[in-house]
């Protein structure tokens, strides 16, 4: 074989965290309008919801949905969605130039997240708004009646509380392309402010902190530590957003994604874990990657936004082919390594605007090939991270230099017994034979091997050819012996090997 990994029960690095498997829903382009609500459409619900996508959503496996924003909430009145629907305003979104209708606000979130089965994280306006806006929100949410929000919930048709834990405490505000845009002292004391007046409403809330928009800002790291210095106490994750994609054609580079996503997360833990030290803190914050994914942002940083204020514009609709797919692949096998102090992630997003799942109005739904790694990992993921270390040859890139050419983690379910191996081969051009040690678990043989893979690296889904890529079932690996199994990863791959 080419490269060897050895699987043990005790090699654990944490519980498989459920909340990695998230996504984002923001008011963008087609997101929502056309995406999660198309009243009218044929496979519409009586709440105006499609449930062809429900239905993917679903399969997709998502387990927390982070809502309304994005740089739409930092301008953001939560006010106008709620009520009667004719008497909400339309208003001018400031961040992607668009007009929103408020057609669809909080209440339809919370019926559509209920639907879908999936746990709401709400994001807060903290750039043109501070405490009392977020208190005045999460008493509407939360507060089971007999005070001025709460009631008005009820009058607006919901008797029971949404019940939200999971709040993010402004989106990006270190990015000065952000409504209200702030320093990071600025923001630090807004963040630690708002959550102080939160719990004294709820005290069991989980509150996220802005980190870096990415980790190539200008004040990446000094962000955090000023941020966490002034909120240390108050707040329980620090957020951190990335996306890739491949530069100039170097697909190499593009393929080794993960070791900059691996780098950004360890600078952010030993940052965190700095402030802790300082602050004399007995708690630990964790991070929340609450927007991950595949984007390139070349054509919509040339094309900049619509001049014409329109509603539900096709924005960043990216088409992902098997490479994206293989990426994506990488990063949740990142996410899942890091699972000790990462424990909240979201794909950002769901539907249409760089998404696994596309649709069009009036019109099917599919699958990109980004989907399947996701919806892979959200079922098989199960029971507790097994650290694997591989020992592979290496593939060189211009942007990180030599890399293992084996991407791997594994999970251990202690119920079922299943053991799964989720790899990436990151060769161009040529397979990869892997053999997978396994005598910690006596009596294991190779159930399946699922790959995603082409010949054509280049290949994407569309409304005409839906299922133009789809994974497949590997054939007649045969076990190499009691305790080894060997399996072959066709270049430019993403495998799921599942033990038993
Ligand atoms: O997900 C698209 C955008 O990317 C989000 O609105 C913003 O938070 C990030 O910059």
């Amino acid at each position: 074989p080419d490269a060897s990994l050895t699987l043990d029960p005790d090699f654990r690095v944490a519980d498989v965290p459920r909340r990695l498997f998230g996504s984002f829903v923001e008011h963008l382009g087609r997101c929502v309008y056309t995406g999660i609500y198309e009243p009218g459409h044929e496979h519409a619900d009586a709440d105006g919801f499609r449930t062809d996508v429900l239905e993917l959503t679903r399969e997709l496996g998502v387990s927390v949905v982070r809502y309304p924003g994005g740089n739409f909430v930092s301008g953001y009145r939560w006010e106008d969605g709620v009520g009667p629907r004719d008497e909400r305003p339309e208003r001018l979104d400031l961040a992607w130039r668009s007009r929103e209708t408020n057609a669809f606000g909080l209440g339809e979130f919370a019926d559509w997240a209920h639907k879908a089965g999936v746990e709401p994280m709400m994001a807060l306006n903290l750039g043109t708004r501070g405490v009392q806006e977020a208190c005045d929100l999460l008493e509407y949410c939360n507060h089971p009646g007999g005070t001025y929000w709460s009631d008005l919930r009820v009058a607006h048709g919901y008797e029971k509380p949404f019940d939200v834990r999971l709040w993010c405490l402004g989106n990006e505000l270190d990015g000065p392309w952000q409504i209200g845009h702030k320093t990071a002292a600025e923001y630090g004391r807004l963040a630690a402010e708002t959550a102080r007046a939160m719990r004294m409403i709820n005290r069991d809330l989980e509150l996220v902190a802005c980190g870096s928009s990415h980790s190539g800002m200008p004040t990446f790291g000094a962000w955090e530590a000023t941020v966490l210095e002034e909120c240390y106490d108050h707040v329980d994750y620090i957020s951190l957003h990335a996306y890739y994609h491949a530069q100039d054609g170097d697909l190499a580079s593009f393929l080794a994604s993960a070791v900059d996503m691996e780098g950004f997360i360890d600078s952010v833990v030993a940052t965190a874990d700095h402030v802790r030290a300082k602050t004399r803190s007995s708690k630990r914050i964790n991070l929340s990657f609450d927007e991950w994914n595949v984007w390139d942002q070349t054509e919509w940083r040339e094309q900049g936004p619509p001049d014409d204020w329109p509603v539900a514009p096709r924005l960043i609709e990216d088409t992902y082919n098997v490479a994206d797919a293989v990426v994506v692949g990488s990063l949740l096998v990142t996410l899942l390594r890091h699972a000790d102090r990462v424990t909240i992630a979201c794909l950002a997003q769901l539907v249409n605007a760089i998404a696994p799942i596309r649709t069009e109005p009036g019109g099917a739904a599919w699958r990109q090939p980004s989907f399947y790694p996701f919806a892979h990992v959200a079922s098989l993921a199960r029971g507790r991270v097994l650290r694997v270390d591989v020992a592979s040859p290496t593939v060189n890139t211009s942007v990180y230099d030599d890399v293992p050419a084996v991407h791997a983690v594994a999970t251990h379910d202690e119920e079922t017994g299943d053991v799964t191996v989720f790899a990436v081969n990151r060769r161009v051009d040529e397979p990869l034979d892997l053999s997978i040690g396994h005598r910690a678990f006596a009596g294991y043989h190779l159930l399946e091997h699922i790959v995603l893979a082409d010949s054509d690296v280049d290949a994407t889904n569309s409304l005409e050819q839906p299922d133009r890529v789809t994974p497949w079932t590997a054939a007649g690996t045969a076990p190499a012996g009691n305790d080894r199994t060997d399996v072959r990863l066709p270049p430019v791959s993403w495998n799921v090997i599942r033990l038993r």
